[in-house]
């Protein structure tokens, strides 16, 4: 206990003063000779990493996963089986807003949960919609550079937002959820989560069925409005993290009740549009959601930054009985997640507390910058070897997935069964009346500046979703009825052609 008193400098030595700098005479200038001072101010220096490039600010917890029924018949994965109980780690964050983001934005949110599994680490990182904007990895990087800042005037535009939002149909079902009540979640607690892509299950006798990831809240889904949401960020920024942080420490745990939903192969191939496309989703009518079990976050960080800040979380790391799926969007993500955390935290960030496995880790990875763990000693750094080290275990291959089709570059557009407008109009046809409100509302607010070749983008998006839809969205953005009604005689192309100008009227 004594010895926690102690201020000591980085390597254990103590120091004398920690207020008053070394300097020649009373009155005179600091000496180098101050080393405590030098290397208390070239640390500040160095303190500040880079955030991650999307989903900056964010806020995490640990819990656990309990399996409560059994999926065996679709999964060997050990964290799936009946009455298995996993710890975890998740971390919710918004999209858009930098590290220092207020809370209550209307964005999606990201939720990406880290299971410390018997077969390794299996990390699912989704967002609390079941759906994505956009579906090819080309336009992810422009999807963000859109929503946030301006190349001139470092300010948030929703100009380039729905400009870019506009021009790529596939967009519309998630602009319809980001507008409507749900944009804003109440608290991380009131929201469901999603995998969002189509995965892939395996069982014991390697046979494969896609699979799609759902949580839902036990806590009830709540949100709030622009007016609620402005008047708690006026108030208190992080007005997430202290709910999360305060419910947990008072033992209010959120859970979660898991579910899966399943397609087999042949359903895949006969479905009337691309599964595996993340702008689609599967009508839980066709294909209904199967529990799986309950999740729970139960205990706060001890530190935000070695907890939180650091922690690294990718769709590449999956289990045996859990693989990818030909979803084009999740192929692109499998690179750049474990990208960006080696430049964000180095080369062997999987060795911080928070991203380790909780079994032993086994590989030929060796060095490199802040290795920590020993680097396993004197054991042999080649494969194949004599000593008997770590070898590969074929047993838990995945089953071959066939493929068929010409390498191209394929629009999705172009498959005559794609529907950019079907889910969207789906979802509105199922709001009640207060909700279509908001929406419409909602929607309305926030293009106020937008000029108007992007509103009637919009709003022929919306008429081709649904009649309703489109006729009070034209109302609510002032647009001439007789104008969006020629627009949507156009294919997309010519749509997007016809209101690149701002003078569309
Ligand atoms: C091709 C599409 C995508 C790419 C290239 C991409 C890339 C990235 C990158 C580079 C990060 C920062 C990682 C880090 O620094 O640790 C990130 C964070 C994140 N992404 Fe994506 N992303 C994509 C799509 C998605 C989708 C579809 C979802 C949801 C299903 C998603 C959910 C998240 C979440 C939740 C985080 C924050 C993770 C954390 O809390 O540390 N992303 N993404």
């Amino acid at each position: 206990m004594d010895d926690y008193k102690k201020l000591t400098n980085e390597v254990g030595a103590p120091v004398a003063d920690n207020e008053n700098s070394i300097t020649a005479g009373p009155r005179g200038p600091v000496v180098m000779q101050d080393v405590w001072l030098m290397e208390k101010m070239a640390h500040f220096n160095r303190e500040v990493i880079p955030e991650r490039r999307m989903h900056a600010k964010g806020w995490g917890a640990y819990g656990k996963l309990t399996v409560t029924h059994d999926i065996s018949k679709y999964t060997k994965a050990k964290v799936l089986q009946p009455g298995a109980v996993t710890e975890a780690f998740t971390r919710f964050s918004t999209v858009a807003g930098e590290r220092g983001a207020a809370d209550c934005e209307r964005d999606i949110r990201g939720v990406a949960t880290k299971f410390y599994t018997s077969e390794g680490n299996w990390d699912l990182v989704g967002n609390n919609t079941p759906t994505f904007f956009i579906r090819d990895v080309h336009n992810f990087s422009d999807l963000n550079r859109a929503v946030k800042r301006d190349p001139k005037t470092g300010r948030r535009s929703a100009q380039n937002n729905w400009d870019f939002w506009t021009l790529l149909p596939e967009c519309f079902h998630q602009i319809t959820v980001v507008m409507s009540d749900r944009g804003i979640p109440a608290s991380f607690r009131n929201m469901h989560f999603y995998g969002e892509h189509t995965f892939s299950l395996y069982n014991e006798k390697n046979e494969r069925v896609w699979c799609k990831f759902h949580f839902r809240t036990q806590q009830g889904i709540k949100n709030l409005t622009n007016e609620e949401a402005a008047e708690i960020n006026g108030i208190d920024r992080e007005s997430h993290g202290k709910d999360l942080f305060e419910t947990i420490e008072r033992g209010g745990f959120p859970k979660w009740t898991m579910y899966i939903q399943v397609m087999t192969e042949e359903q895949a191939i006969n479905h009337y549009e691309n599964p595996f496309d993340i702008t689609k989703i599967w009508p839980h009518a066709e294909y209904p959601l199967i529990e799986v079990g309950m999740y729970e976050l139960n205990r706060n960080p001890e530190n935000y930054f070695a907890e939180v800040e650091q922690a690294a979380f990718t769709p590449a790391h999956v289990v045996p009985g859990i693989g990818f799926s030909p979803d084009r969007f999740l192929q692109g993500r499998l690179f750049s997640y474990g990208d960006a955390q080696r430049y964000r935290l180095g080369i062997n960030h999987n060795q911080i507390p928070v991203n380790r496995a909780k079994v032993a880790v086994n590989e030929y990875h060796r060095d490199g910058a802040m290795r920590v763990d020993g680097n396993y000693g004197a054991a042999p750094a080649y494969t194949p070897n004599s000593a008997g080290f770590w070898t590969a275990q074929p047993e838990v291959a995945e089953p071959p997935m066939a493929l068929e089709g010409a390498m191209w570059r394929y629009d999705p557009k172009d498959d005559p069964t794609d529907d950019c407008f079907r889910a969207g109009g789906n979802l509105w046809r199922v709001m009640t009346e207060d909700k279509k409100a908001l929406l419409i509302h909602n929607t309305a607010t926030d293009m106020a500046s937008v000029t108007k070749n992007i509103k009637y983008r919009h709003a022929v998006h919306a008429l081709k979703a649904d009649p309703e839809y489109g006729r009070r969205l034209i109302e609510a953005l002032g647009l001439c009825p007789d104008k969006v009604a020629e627009l949507e005689k156009l294919n997309n192309n010519e749509l997007n052609r016809a209101t690149l100008s701002a003078d569309v009227d």
